[in-house]
């Protein structure tokens, strides 16, 4: 197996009493974009700052290209860009100016790609930055990024400012990146764009990883919902393990409303075909519903394993 990007083992994370991170592992692949989901002051933002070394790890170990986040920040610091959800500029210096002074920053200089991306995020870049909006600071922020020749690309919450063109914008990039090989670790509250870039997910809540895999495989752990009319009476399927909220319809009769455990989904439609199947509609778990079960819950209350 190859080296991963980004190595966190059991991180933890103390502000005095307050325990940000309790348990954080997952891993970031080489040319995966990896989605970083979770309720607010969950520990996405302190878990990315440990990463970047702004903030030292109470426990656990982190490592980006296997070295070390805190020792060997410098060196990690090359090859990697980052853009934080709140992105603060030198209020003096032009958007064009502060987007080459990121870049050097970055050892890198500003070139054709530089132009490309200005005129793509339609950035004013002869504005004073103390003048620009929210997602204009944001823009300067994700040019800068775009721009740089980076191994692996950090994100915090990087489109909350923006418009929804901009957020298509933002998405095309990433997914360009991604062709390219290169890593990307995106902290997001948008889940429409964690399914569209996302290859795997993590979900941290109350400073622990509660959750990580694919979608696929998160939606086999999820419930799909069961509407269906029987011939004969079904209710015995209530008794089912795999079968949960049931609710028989007042109206009609051997009708009934519940969920089944994705994966026992199978063994639930036999039961129902020995009762003789009138109608049955099924709808597969949003996305919304998986995350909302993690961030309502805690953990999943163990019943979403
Ligand atoms: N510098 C700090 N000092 C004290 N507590 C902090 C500090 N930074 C973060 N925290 C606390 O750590 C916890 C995690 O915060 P964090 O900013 O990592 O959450 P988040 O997941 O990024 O949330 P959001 O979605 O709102 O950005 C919160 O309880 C927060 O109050
Ligand atoms: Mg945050």
């Amino acid at each position: 197996m190859t080296e991963a990007v980004v190595s966190i083992k059991h991180l933890q994370k103390n502000f005095g009493k307050t325990q940000a991170l309790k348990d954080i592992t997952f891993d970031v692949q080489p040319g995966e974009v990896f989605g970083f989901i979770g309720p607010n002051g969950a520990g996405k933002s302190t878990t990315i700052r440990t990463l970047l070394g702004i903030l030292r790890a109470t426990g656990g170990s982190a490592t980006i290209f296997g070295q070390d986040v805190w020792r060997d920040a410098v060196a990690i610091h090359r090859r990697i860009a980052y853009v934080p959800g709140d992105v603060y500029l030198w209020p003096n210096l032009s958007g064009g100016e502060a987007i080459d002074l990121f870049l050097k920053l970055n050892g890198q200089k500003h070139d054709a790609r530089t132009d490309e991306l200005i005129k793509l995020f339609e950035l004013d870049v002869r504005k004073k930055c103390r003048t620009y909006s929210k997602g204009n600071r944001q823009k300067v922020a994700l040019i800068a990024a775009f721009a740089t020749d980076a191994e692996l690309y950090i994100f915090d919450e990087p489109t909350s400012g923006l418009d929804p063109l901009m957020e298509e914008l933002f998405q095309k990039q990433v997914l360009a990146l991604k062709q390219a090989g290169k890593s990307v670790l995106l902290s997001s509250h948008i889940l429409s764009e964690v399914e569209r870039m996302c290859d795997r997910i993590g979900i941290i809540r109350d400073g622990k990883i509660v959750e990580t895999g694919s979608l696929a495989d998160m939606r086999k752990l999820s419930r799909t919902n069961i509407t269906v009319v029987t011939k004969q009476d079904a209710a015995a399927v209530a008794q089912l393990p795999a079968v949960h909220a049931y609710a028989p319809a007042s109206d009609v009769a051997n009708k009934a409303t519940f969920a089944v455990d994705s994966e026992q989904l199978g063994d639930v439609i036999s039961f129902l075909s020995a009762k003789e199947i009138l109608s049955l509609q099924s709808t597969s778990p949003t996305l919304e519903d998986l995350f909302l079960r993690y961030y309502e819950t805690e953990g999943g209350n163990g019943d979403a394993q």
